[in-house]
């Protein structure tokens, strides 16, 4: 038997080259936002666009080169100013928001499916597929019982199951979320801004975990702080998961 005809196991997934990137970033956050590649024009577009800086630099630490050229997603994107800014740097954007309309101008430079994941129904998937403060586990699946403030309209299996059928294989889904560290808050849903899915679902669902509820907060704040974002300057943490899809 020749020696290259042995059965080797696959080779594992960088794991450490991102684990290495991602924990030096979350741990000393750029000290120039406004110069970073991923954060430059969400800081340059001001407004909610420049609250994303945070996961703009999370992604770039994931391996994100820069938005020009990719697809991405945005579950929740509220009045899609994050993706207006990456759209005028080339990204091909799709924004899935069940409340809110954007406002017209936006129109026509961006897609935004205005539904939750049953409207996602384009050809292409995404390369990253971010949800930022809108899969909380407080909002969607609250630990006490209460009812969850954001439906989804189907299981939590079957919300991974759609969102790993709209990331291509070897792309990114993110999810970012700040939350209020006051404990007098901490019994509010909306304070539970864990990843609403274990590692477990997340691996069941086709997607290698790069990193699960990592504490972000220094990123976040160190941001805020820079771009003159005064809500999330202070009394937030924030807890970033970031999945590889098979
Ligand atoms: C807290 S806001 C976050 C907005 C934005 N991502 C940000 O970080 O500023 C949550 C958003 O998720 C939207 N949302 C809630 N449930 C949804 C669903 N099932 N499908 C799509 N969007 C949903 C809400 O309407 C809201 O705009």
């Amino acid at each position: 038997m020749k020696i290259d005809a042995i059965a080797r196991p696959p080779v594992p997934a960088p794991l450490r080259p991102l684990s290495t990137a991602l924990d030096r970033c979350l741990a000393t956050p750029p000290a120039k936002v406004r110069a970073h590649p991923l954060a430059a024009p969400l800081a340059a577009a001001g407004g909610r666009a420049a609250w994303y800086a945070d996961i703009g630099i999370a992604l770039g630490a994931a391996g994100v080169r820069g938005w020009g050229g990719a697809r991405v997603f945005d579950l929740g994107c509220g009045d899609g100013e994050f993706l207006q800014a990456i759209a005028e740097q080339g990204a091909d954007v799709v924004g899935i928001e069940k409340a809110s309309a954007p406002p017209s101008p936006l129109e026509d430079e961006i897609t935004i499916l205005k539904g939750d994941l049953s409207a996602l129904t384009v050809s292409a998937p995404a390369d990253v597929f971010i949800s930022r403060n809108t899969l909380k586990r407080g909002f969607i699946r609250p630990l006490d019982g209460t009812p969850a403030r954001f439906s989804l309209g189907r299981s939590p299996q079957a919300t991974l199951q759609a969102i790993a059928a709209n990331v291509k294989s070897g792309g990114l889904f993110c999810i970012y979320n700040v939350s209020p560290s006051d404990p007098a808050l901490a019994k509010e849903a909306h304070a539970d801004g864990h990843c609403p899915y274990t590692q477990g679902e997340l691996e069941a669902a086709g997607f290698i975990v790069l990193a699960h509820d990592r504490d972000a907060t220094t990123l976040t704040v160190d941001c805020a702080r820079q771009l003159a974002n005064p809500s999330l300057a202070s009394g937030v943490y924030a807890l970033v998961t970031i999945c590889i899809r098979r």
